[in-house]
């Protein structure tokens, strides 16, 4: 192994397949991610169509992104794979692939946790995302709230009770008619709307919380949902629903910003620490980038990844390996994926 290893990093924990080779921390050779599309008719991710699509490309995904760095597989010194959370289906067939290809060359094999993946995400590219830092990890399946005072370190301040973010988004381009991922089409449909138009909840958002409350740094996101779809069914009664999409869109992507900022903000005054990371596929939102930006002002730093690395991706889990590598870990050949794996070094409050 060279100074610098060469690590492969496999995702395939829900609908996208991806494989990145990375060079050292920052080198990023290749990298392929293919998006299922599979699933767009159903309106969500339906687990058993996308572990067989994963199963049928996998190897061309794999095989991709080597030719883009013009390395072959035997070149691969680290091999690391997302090992869960996620759908189990789907994992198994990234982790049965990283397996075989480990124990073949005689490789070392890291599993890779997939939401300490996404805090890694930003540092791939940027250097200055080093702990200390305020974290929020927005995705499709988890809504997290950390305080990160070193890598490896993680204290959970809050998380969702019910919904993530990124499925409020899902569920609610769902009642208005827009397409699958939603927080694109939402972005999309915000645009051209008024995000005062409707004055929808900001849930588990009190100005008397204070810091020893259970709910101070939770999030709950399924009310705000069923808010806009009774709004929903009212416009659709009236026959007024097309003209206002736009806005229910800038007005319930408005609430979900609010409360993502207004939450990491309280995170940042207790820790007394204005650098604040963003991660996940959420965190591709310009309403919560350009929001987080201006609660944090000038003596703030945000970090956030570009668009690329915010939705899932091979890049972040081979970064996160070479972390997990770097400390001495090493996975064993009985490695098995967990739709439930534990966060790595995560403590609560
Ligand atoms: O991290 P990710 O790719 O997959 C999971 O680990 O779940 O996140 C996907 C989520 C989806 O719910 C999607 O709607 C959301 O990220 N998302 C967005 C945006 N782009 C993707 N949510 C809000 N605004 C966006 N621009
Ligand atoms: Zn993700």
């Amino acid at each position: 192994m060279g100074a610098e290893p060469i690590v492969l990093g496999l995702e395939t924990s829900c609908d996208e397949t991806s494989a990145a080779v990375l060079r050292g921390e920052r080198e990023l050779l290749g990298h392929i991610i293919l998006s299922q599309d599979e699933h767009e008719i159903y309106g969500g991710v339906v687990p058993e169509i996308a572990a067989r699509a994963h199963l049928r490309v996998v190897d061309d995904v794999v095989d991709g992104a080597l030719r883009q760095a013009g390395l072959d597989l035997a070149d691969v010194d680290l091999f690391g794979v997302t090992a869960g959370p996620g759908l189990i289906g789907a994992l198994l067939v990234g982790v049965s692939w990283a397996k075989a290809a480990a124990f073949a060359l005689g490789r070392p094999l890291i599993g890779v946790h997939h939401m300490e993946a996404h805090l890694f995400s930003v540092n791939l590219e940027d250097p200055d995302a080093e702990p200390p830092f305020v974290a929020l990890l927005v995705s499709g399946g988890h809504t997290l709230l950390l305080w990160v005072p070193e890598w490896g370190r993680y204290e959970l301040l809050g998380a969702t009770r019910d919904d993530a973010a990124g499925e409020a988004f899902d569920k609610v381009a769902k009642i208005l008619g827009l397409g699958y991922p939603g927080g694109p089409e939402i972005q999309r449909a915000a645009e051209s709307g008024d995000a005062a138009a409707h004055g929808f909840p900001r849930p588990m958002l009190a100005s008397n919380q204070r810091p020893g409350d259970d709910d101070y740094y939770d999030f709950s996101f399924s009310g705000l949902k069923t808010a806009v779809r009774t709004r929903v069914l009212e416009l659709e009664r009236s026959g007024d629903l097309a003209d206002e999409r736009a806005n229910v869109a800038a007005s319930f992507q408005a609430a979900v910003v609010d409360v993502l900022v207004a939450k990491t903000m309280r995170a940042v005054e207790e820790k007394g620490c204005r650098r604040v990371l963003i991660g996940g596929g959420v965190a591709a939102s310009r309403a919560l980038r350009a929001g987080m930006a201006r609660a944090l002002g000038d003596d703030g730093s945000l970090h956030h990844p570009r668009l690329r690395l915010a939705t899932d991706n091979g890049a972040m889990i081979a970064r996160a390996a070479l972390f997990r590598f770097g400390r001495g870990e090493r996975a064993p050949l009985s490695l098995t994926a967990r739709a439930d794996l534990p966060f790595p070094g995560l403590a609560s409050r």
